[in-house]
């Protein structure tokens, strides 16, 4: 090991920046990202070393960078020197920063690209919100302590905390489920409730693994249970957990295989056990595959579970054979229908509007003049996926007025409209998909 890891403390204390540029500015953003009293000096004649913790120089002449390095050694401050690491009492690493949690990645000094590239490979994997779920478990601790005694119980108890049913619900934002759950998981570990698990319906996109989701491959590491679909291939299987237990699902034209029904009660029995369990399906879950039934399912048993979607075939093959399905010349909407006859479906339509939150009005007067009944069910989502998503419901009649108020926010965002019988079944709180076991 070339040089010692550790995380330095410099909250309150003072940190010297000698230089002007990007390299200084980064180095003093950081110092001060960590609570240092920054203090910037252009050379080392101005800088005033005495008493500080440490200090960084990038003045970007090697002269200047050597005079200022020698000061500060001079005062016993440890210091690092932009791309001189022959000066260097301390280097800087790459990092990922997601608040309380906090990745360093160092190649000692012998290639920063490389630990930009090292560092970019983690932040793939790391969920967004981990940071949520560092504070999250901080406020369990003397509880968890006080109140499970055998250090096997604890360790158990822990792991599930940090990749178990709570945590998906802490990383998602939805703190007070997650509580209840982690609560629940307390309990579990003195042995007086059963632990509930969790359900992920997850898309797996077209069939190449680089096109899954971040979260889909995430919750592929995490699943204790795949039930997967025929059209998902080895290739994406091979990027799940080794021990969790795989069972193929699938069901074939004039094969028999797994009823719908069965794969709703495998879900529920094996959530209500504990189980993380991912239910993969090709392209997206509720383009053609029955991902709505599912959710509806383990939403009746009072179960938690969570939808990720998937690049649907459609688009899968668009983007791979170069055919823009709108193009400004060419084509102004797509439908995607099934070639089965509708003999097990209700024939319905689904109407997903782009641009259309100002154009209420005429989306509306379209519609109707296309037969589509005035009690349609509608949905404007605004800020889909996001933290600060929004959902409106109503029906067509009522679009330009529900437009008009969702939209008479100054700053509103992105939004998309979607009619159709499915739109009722939008949920309007912020979360709707995860819902923690009763
Ligand atoms: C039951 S549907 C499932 C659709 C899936 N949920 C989706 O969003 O793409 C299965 C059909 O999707 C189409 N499909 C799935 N993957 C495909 C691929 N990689 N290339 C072409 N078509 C594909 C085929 O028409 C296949 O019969």
């Amino acid at each position: 090991m070339k040089h010692l890891p550790l995380f330095f403390n410099v909250a309150g204390r003072k940190v010297v920046v000698v230089g002007k540029g990007p390299a200084a500015d980064r180095r003093a953003g950081l110092a001060h990202s960590a609570g240092a009293e920054v203090v910037r000096a252009d050379d080392a004649d101005v800088a005033d070393f005495a008493d500080s913790a440490a200090a960084f120089v990038a003045t970007g002449d090697a002269l200047a960078d050597a005079a200022a390095q020698r000061r500060a050694r001079a005062h016993g401050v440890p210091v690092n020197v932009a791309d001189r690491p022959a000066l260097c009492d301390f280097i800087l690493p790459a990092i990922v920063d997601r608040n309380q949690v906090l990745v360093a990645v160092s190649t000692g000094g012998a290639s920063p690209t490389l630990a930009a590239a090292i560092r970019a490979r983690i932040e793939s994997v790391l969920p967004e919100h981990i940071g949520r779920l560092a504070e999250f478990t901080r406020t369990f601790r003397a509880q968890a302590n006080a109140l499970i005694f055998g250090s096997g119980e604890r360790r158990a108890f822990w792991r599930r905390m940090v990749s178990g049913p709570a945590s998906r619900l802490a990383l998602a934002g939805d703190t007070a489920g997650a509580r209840r759950l982690a609560i629940r998981e307390l309990h579990a570990a003195r042995g007086r409730l059963k632990p509930v698990g969790i359900a992920h319906i997850v898309g797996a996109g077209p069939g190449d693994p680089d096109l899954l989701t971040l979260r889909a491959a995430q919750l592929l590491l995490e699943a204790d249970a795949i039930l997967y679909d025929e059209l998902v291939p080895a290739a994406i299987l091979s990027r799940a957990r080794r021990d969790a237990e795989f069972l193929a699902v699938g069901k074939r034209k004039n094969h028999p295989g797994w009823s719908q029904s069965d794969i709703e009660a495998e879900m529920i029995r094996r959530v209500r056990a504990g189980q993380t369990v991912v239910r993969l399906k090709t392209g997206d879950p509720f383009i053609f595959g029955r991902g709505g039934e599912e959710l509806d399912a383990l939403r009746r048993a009072g179960l938690p579970v969570s939808v990720v979607p998937g690049i649907t075939a459609a688009l899968g093959v668009a983007a791979s054979a170069g055919i823009a399905l709108t193009h400004r010349r060419h084509a102004s909407s797509v439908t995607f229908m099934t070639g089965r006859s509708s003999e097990d479906g209700c024939g319905g339509h689904t109407y997903v509007i782009y641009m259309g939150g100002t154009e209420a009005a005429s989306v509306r007067d379209r519609l109707l003049d296309a037969g589509v009944a005035p009690c349609t069910p509608v949905a404007i989502v605004e800020n889909g996926t996001r933290p600060d998503e929004r959902i409106s419901t109503g029906s067509l009649d009522m679009l330009a007025r529900l437009a008009a108020s969702h939209l008479s926010r100054g700053d509103a965002g992105p939004s998309l409209i979607v009619v159709g019988d499915v739109a009722a079944f939008a949920a309007p709180a912020a979360k709707p998909m995860l819902r923690e076991a009763s």
